[in-house]
């Protein structure tokens, strides 16, 4: 098959690493890629948003699956206007359409669906640009931490947590009133503060039948200790030792199938993922927020730790088949260290040479912010490298990625010292649960 991925992060790149390794992948593309991409697969140079010209290459290439990476082209309509063209329509595509897309574009939209279908989620109230006084008088009658969320997409900078009822009407007086993001704040969910521990679980649909990809956690904050600015995503890990049978037999139950089975009761013709960020409250399950794309950096933990021919798996999803898949997940432990540039999440340069990548290195390296540059990998963004350690537990499985992480250089990197040892102190003093 002609094979062609949209995205330039480290989740794509780990995609085009296990795409490639199926016998079923004649010739893969990567749009627009990254230096990483480019050694599994060709890069395309067409954003990911410019369908017009996606649409150009799929026909010339004769492209059979395309896997839409990131969340923007699926919000803008991707899989529309791929089925609203004659020859393009034909294409199997992995990653829902405009309707389904809503579940991560808007937040309000999300949430009022989890309360349609019984889903268990922090309650919340949504509030207009003409409500900015009702709004302040919601939070009064709130207790810290006050939790805001811009409606749509901001880029991973849309939620604000407050402990303090002054910075909570200011952040919502710059959302509502300034317009801080735009039209994705033109509404704002303000929302009950859940306290309990993170995981995103990953569920690949057809919009009838599902299968479960290995679950992973996520570390959002930038410093060590989970502390500092959230930014994408700076580490995973996989398994998640809280996420036993019993948990997720009650997020299958009360989540899963419930969202699946609201999409069809809406229909919304869903094939893609749903990536559900799940609060563990006191052993309960409680949805943060839907995604409708893998997350990152957790694509790279799971593509490590997925033993099926991944082709087979986006192939039945695009043509409604998934009933008879089942995934096979090697037991092994896996986490991912990101590597970022200096100042990142906010202010970083570009541009930097990157050294150790050519060493033999006991982890596997996904390529996020970087470009090709006269034959060398420069940084070209804020995420720059994903290293992935594999082993029998997660001690081994981190010892691993730092010890290649050791090894990369470029000047002002920066890398959290800690992925996983909050799961490793949980599991040695037995507190989760
Ligand atoms: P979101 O963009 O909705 O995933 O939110 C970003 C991060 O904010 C989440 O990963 C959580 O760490 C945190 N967060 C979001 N909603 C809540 C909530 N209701 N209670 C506690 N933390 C939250
Ligand atoms: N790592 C979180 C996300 O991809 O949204």
């Amino acid at each position: 098959m002609n094979i062609l991925i949209i995205g330039s992060g480290g989740r794509e790149h780990a995609f085009a690493w296990k795409i490639k390794q199926s016998k079923r992948c004649k010739n893969l593309y990567v749009a627009p890629g990254n230096a990483g991409t480019a050694l599994a697969a060709v890069n395309v140079p067409i954003a990911v948003d410019d369908f017009q010209q996606l649409g150009v290459f799929c026909k010339e290439q004769k492209i059979d699956l395309v896997l839409v990476g990131p969340e923007v082209p699926l919000v803008k309509g991707i899989r529309d206007f791929f089925e609203a063209d004659e020859m393009l329509k034909n294409i199997l595509m992995v990653g829902p359409g405009r309707a389904g897309a809503q579940l991560e574009g808007s937040k309000d939209f999300s949430k009022q669906f989890m309360m349609r279908h019984n889903i268990p989620t922090a309650k919340a109230k949504t509030f207009f640009g003409d409500q900015l006084h009702e709004a302040e008088k919601y939070l009064e009658s709130l207790a810290a931490p006050f939790v805001l969320k811009a409606d749509g997409l901001a880029a991973g900078k849309g939620v604000v947590i407050s402990s303090s009822l002054s910075e909570a009407k200011a952040a919502i007086h710059e959302m509502l009133e300034q317009k801080k993001f735009g039209e994705a704040s033109a509404k704002v969910l303000i929302e009950e503060f859940l306290e309990g521990i993170e995981l995103s679980v990953f569920v690949l649909t057809d919009g009838k039948d599902y299968v479960t990809l290995p679950e992973a956690k996520d570390y959002k904050r930038i410093g060590d200790g989970d502390t500092g600015p959230n930014t994408g995503g700076m580490g995973s890990i996989s398994p998640v030792p809280f996420a036993d049978a019993s948990f997720m037999k009650k997020v299958e139950e009360r989540v899963v199938r419930p969202t699946i089975s609201g999409l069809k009761k809406e229909n919304i013709s869903y094939k893609g993922y749903i990536f559900i960020g799940l609060m563990n409250v006191q052993g309960e399950p409680y949805v943060i927020e839907y995604n409708t794309r893998m997350g990152d950096p957790e694509t790279q933990s799971v593509m490590v730790r997925l033993k099926n021919d991944f082709v087979d798996l986006l192939v039945a999803c695009a043509q409604g088949e998934l009933k008879d898949q089942e995934v096979d997940v090697d037991p092994a432990h896996v986490a991912t260290v990101v590597m970022a540039a200096g100042g990142y999440p906010e202010q970083y340069e570009k541009g930097k040479m990157i050294s150790g990548l050519d060493k033999k290195l006991p982890a596997q390296v996904f390529h996020a912010g970087t470009k090709l540059k006269d034959g060398n990998s420069v940084t070209d963004g804020g995420r720059v490298l994903a290293v992935t350690g594999k082993g029998k537990n997660l001690e081994e499985a981190v010892k691993n990625s730092y010890e290649a992480v050791k090894e990369i250089r470029w000047d002002g990197a920066y890398y959290r010292k800690d992925i996983g040892k909050d799961v490793l102190n949980l599991t040695q003093t037995k507190t989760i649960c």
